[in-house]
């Protein structure tokens, strides 16, 4: 059965049981402890919190899910993917256990004719969680499930959780058994590749806070409602149906695999287990590399970038050690949409973006594959001539850490070149990198903060927003926090520091941090008992979406817990932050009409006076690119378009073509900001000006890159930028008075004033090599004879490089003639380097004596190290106090010869 069958089947299923269908959300919330969604339910957590209310009881949807966890799993089981299509069934508060397994058993053991799945009652297994006698009593009355094929495990594996505080519950898996001969028998709980698990119930019941493991956090209490959340895999169901060996076989995924081999010298299943691993890795990587960049995702060093960038870098690797030296990316992605589009119609209006971004990260790192093979070589050469054979730890480290070469790379170059690595160097080092990653991560997670002090609160009363009227409201003080715990009363003297104080309103005119605009700042002065408390209001952030917690520095008198205050904005913050945000939407709307639809915005930050704004592009803007972008959005300035909110349903504001940035989630009402009418047109929570006369001037100050695909524009607006351009008109003005000439001649005094500066360079490096010949004929003059042979070594001042030595090396090795000769020139390099050459010519080479070997004695003694050819070795040091030393041990050595 093919996979767009079972998903088919899946959802007739559910909602034939009066279940609401509802689209895969993206696989980007904006939750920032949660990198990517990683279950079906994600998109449901405040329904389960009773956060909001569902406008459903039931819903079933197939998620578009990312895992990256057991990466090192993909292509070594038969099972893991880092991403997967998760079929899930949904009640919020509607039926449980009973409803959960009779429904989840129907769809599996329902013959294929009849709409099921078909699959064999007696091969189907179940687990439940410890003390859940229930449910084990439901597997044997509805299904008929003898009691020895229900087994039960503890929290690891039956108890369900996000991995981070939110709701939870034990849970049930469906196993399926493939038989005999893939393993011993027993049931889940011996061998997980016999019995494979397919399908999830959880019983959501229980709120989890912070905790340290899966099997270590605390329950924070019962949900409001008991609910059910199912995960089924459809890439593990369309494997036990296709009968194929394993999830990357199947119908969606087997394409990759062939597009590959058709590059690839070696094929799949062919016997070679290392390489089908890589053909499979490749598979699935390729595929969910896809669906990130879809889901508005670039590679990046971290975060969610460092994902998509670590999970193309393993494709490339993996490609070349199938043995395939061409690009492949462009077709991999090609072969993602043709078998994924049908499901994914993202992947295919979007592809030419989502290859473009793939292709240059290929690209990238194929450059990065080739400085590091040149590293490669160096350290392969450096450590023959050291007179060793193994690779160190720590060059494999660095080809690793900086190339992104896996060790396997690495040895197979090593045996390549005759050479072995030091593998538990480099395993050592790798342990310390990762332990210093541990560290960081802990430090990360303590700065969270733990929302369970304010969930009183988030449960009874949201702040009501209403800075969009007014800069002033009266309030009420409905929580005092200092450091996250709740106090009743707050005072300045001896109260605690600035920025651990939080007060939360009941309404408030103080704009949130949120959709890249910053915090407001202002005052909060108290009316009732607080009098002539006062409080500056340093951040203010929202806490569950729904309270305002202002961050505030306690300045005179108390705050009591249920007081009166008057909550008062900064006008002219204020002012400033909505030129800021207005500006921001006009340089969206400018960068778009020069662009083109495909300069989508990736994130942005504004505040009073300047404004950033990231879009994903490909290469750098030109500088005509950006002028128009400056001019669009000026004209547009000036034009005085009026600017307009209002609020409307999802769907209206995106039919109408409001622009929204990828991987938020909205509610179903969303506020719409239009300036001038088409010009532009974004979903908003932000505060605007009236007009857009009122941004003032708009000046671009730069654009830049940062990260693979995604630019940056920085830009001044209102009284800021005309101050910017001030400072330039100034720095001008002076730069014309120390060049003596008028403004709009400087440009060319400053070109004509580099190209003497190149002649003037020039003219000093000739005479520097002159200087040196003089020298160099000096020295043959003075050549030593040791024993048979005629030495010249010299200290050479003056900054000279290792290119000018090889230089004068060959000009005296050959005005000494054809009699035994060596030559070795040491300099004082730059920042104390000393770089070195030593030549020996053919007749000294019959003595026995070689360049390359004489090259070592000199490095020891200047604490570095050379290598080259008989004729012709050079070297570099440090310290320019060793080179009396090196030419004494360069004498000795030739005096034993
Ligand atoms: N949330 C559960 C899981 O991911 C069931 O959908 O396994």
């Amino acid at each position: 059965m093919q996979t767009h069958e079972i998903r088919k089947r899946f959802l007739d299923h559910f909602v034939k049981a009066g279940h609401t269908e509802v689209p895969s959300a993206s696989v980007i919330l904006d939750d920032p402890n949660l990198l990517f969604v990683n279950a079906g339910m994600v998109q449901f957590v405040p329904y389960f919190l009773g956060q909001r209310t569902p406008p459903y009881k039931t819903a079933t949807s197939i998620q578009k899910c990312i895992r990256t966890p057991d990466i090192d799993e993909v292509g070594v089981t038969t099972r893991h993917n880092t991403f997967f299509q998760m079929a899930g069934n949904f009640s919020f508060g509607d039926y449980f256990k009973r409803g959960a397994i009779e429904l989840a058993w129907t769809l599996l053991t329902t013959s294929i004719d009849d709409g099921g799945f078909g699959m064999d009652p007696e091969r189907l297994w179940a687990t439940v969680y410890l003390d859940d006698d229930e449910a084990a009593e439901l597997w044997q009355e509805v299904a008929g499930l003898p009691p020895e094929r229900i087994q039960r495990r503890g929290m690891a594996d039956n108890y369900w959780s996000m991995g981070i505080p939110g709701p939870c519950g034990p849970c049930s898996e469906i196993y399926y058994d493939r038989g005999p001969e893939f393993g011993v028998e027993g049931g889940p709980i011996v061998n997980e590749e016999r019995y494979l698990e397919i399908w999830n119930l959880v019983f959501m019941q229980n709120e989890r806070g912070e905790g340290t493991s899966k099997e270590d956090f605390e329950i924070l209490g019962p949900l409001p409602r008991k609910n059910i959340d199912t995960g089924m895999g459809v890439e593990r169901v369309a494997f036990l149906l296709q009968g194929v060996h394993n999830v990357y076989e199947t119908d969606l995924l087997r394409p990759i695999i062939d597009t590959t081999a058709r590059f690839a010298p070696r094929g799949y299943d062919v016997g070679n287990h290392d390489d089908d691993v890589r053909y499979r890795v490749i598979a699935d990587h390729s595929r969910t590399a896809a669906i990130l960049i879809g889901d508005g995702v670039s590679p990046g060093n971290d975060g969610r970038g460092y994902v998509l960038r670590r999970l193309l870098r393993r494709v490339i690797r993996s490609a070349k050690l199938l043995g395939i030296d061409v690009p492949i990316v462009g077709e991999l992605m090609s072969t993602v949409r043709d078998a994924m589009g049908p499901s994914y119609p993202e992947l295919v209006n979007d592809f030419d973006r989502i290859q473009r971004i793939a292709v240059a990260e290929e690209t990238a790192f194929n450059r990065t594959l080739t400085s590091g093979s040149r590293l490669f070589e160096d350290a392969a050469r450096a450590t023959k001539a050291a007179g060793t054979t193994v690779l160190s730890g720590s060059d494999a480290f660095t080809l690793h850490d900086t190339y992104g070469f896996p060790l396997e790379l690495t040895l197979e170059m090593a045996a390549e070149a005759g050479l072995s690595v030091d593998e538990e160097g480099f395993r050592h080092l790798m342990a310390e990198q990762r332990q210093r990653a541990k560290a960081d991560a802990a430090a990360r997670k303590q700065a969270h903060t733990d929302l369970s002090a304010y969930r009183e609160l988030v449960d009874t009363a949201p702040t009501e927003f209403t800075g969009f009227d007014e800069l002033t409201s009266e309030a009420k003080i409905l929580g005092i926090f200092v450091d996250g715990h709740r106090v009743p009363v707050v005072s300045h003297n001896g109260g605690p520091s600035p920025d651990r104080v939080e007060l939360i309103l009941d309404r408030t005119p103080f704009y949130a941090e949120s959709g890249g605009q910053i915090a407001d700042e202002g005052t909060i002065v108290g009316t009732g008992a607080s009098v002539a408390a006062k409080a500056a209001v340093t951040d203010v952030q929202k806490i569950a979406k729904t309270l305002w917690a202002h961050r505030v520095n306690v300045e005179s008198g108390e705050f009591v817990e249920g007081d009166t205050v008057v909550a008062a904005v900064d006008p002219r913050w204020r002012h400033g932050a909505t030129q800021g945000h207005s500006g921001t939407h006009m340089v969206h709307a400018a960068l778009r009409q020069v662009l083109g639809p495909n300069a989508v915005q990736a994130g942005s930050l504004n505040r009073p006076g300047y404004l950033r704004f990231d879009f994903n592009w490909q290469g750098a803007l030109s500088e005509s690119q950006r002028t128009d972008i400056e001019e669009v959005t000026n004209e547009a300035v000036e034009a005085d378009y009026e600017v307009h909110s209002f609020t409307t349903e999802l769907d209206k504001a995106k039919a109408m073509g409001a622009m929204a940035l990828f991987g938020e989630s909205y509610p179903d009402e969303v506020r719409v900001v239009e300036i001038g009418g088409p010009f532009s047109l974004e979903l908003c929570g932000g505060t605007h000006v009236r007009s857009s006369a009122q941004i003032g001037p708009v000046t671009i100050l730069g654009e830049s890159s940062v990260g693979s695909g995604v630019r940056r524009v920085e830009a001044y607006v209102g009284l800021d930028s005309f101050r910017h351009l001030a400072r330039e008109r100034a720095l001008l003005a002076g730069l014309a008075s120390s060049l003596k000439v008028p403004s709009d001649e400087v440009p060319a005094r400053v070109a004509q004033l580099v190209e003497r500066l190149k002649v003037a360079e020039k003219e000093l490096d000739k005479m520097r090599l002159a200087n040196a010949r003089a020298a160099a004929a000096n020295a043959v003059a003075g050549a030593e004879i040791i024993g048979k042979v005629r030495l010249v070594a010299q200290r050479m001042a003056g900054g000279m490089s290792a290119a000018d030595l090889r230089t004068l090396v060959a000009d005296i090795r050959g005005k000494l003639g054809s009699d035994p000769a060596v030559v070795a020139l040491l300099a004082e390099g730059e920042n104390d380097t000393v770089p070195f050459v030593v030549a020996v010519n053919p007749a000294a080479q019959d003595l026995g004596l070689r360049a390359n070997e004489l090259v070592k004695t000199v490095g020891v003694a200047v604490n570095g190290r050379g290598g080259g050819k008989a004729d012709l070795a050079q070297g570099s040091g440090k310290g320019a106090g060793g080179i009396d030393a090196a030419l004494a041990a360069l004498r000795a050595e030739l005096g034993r010869s």
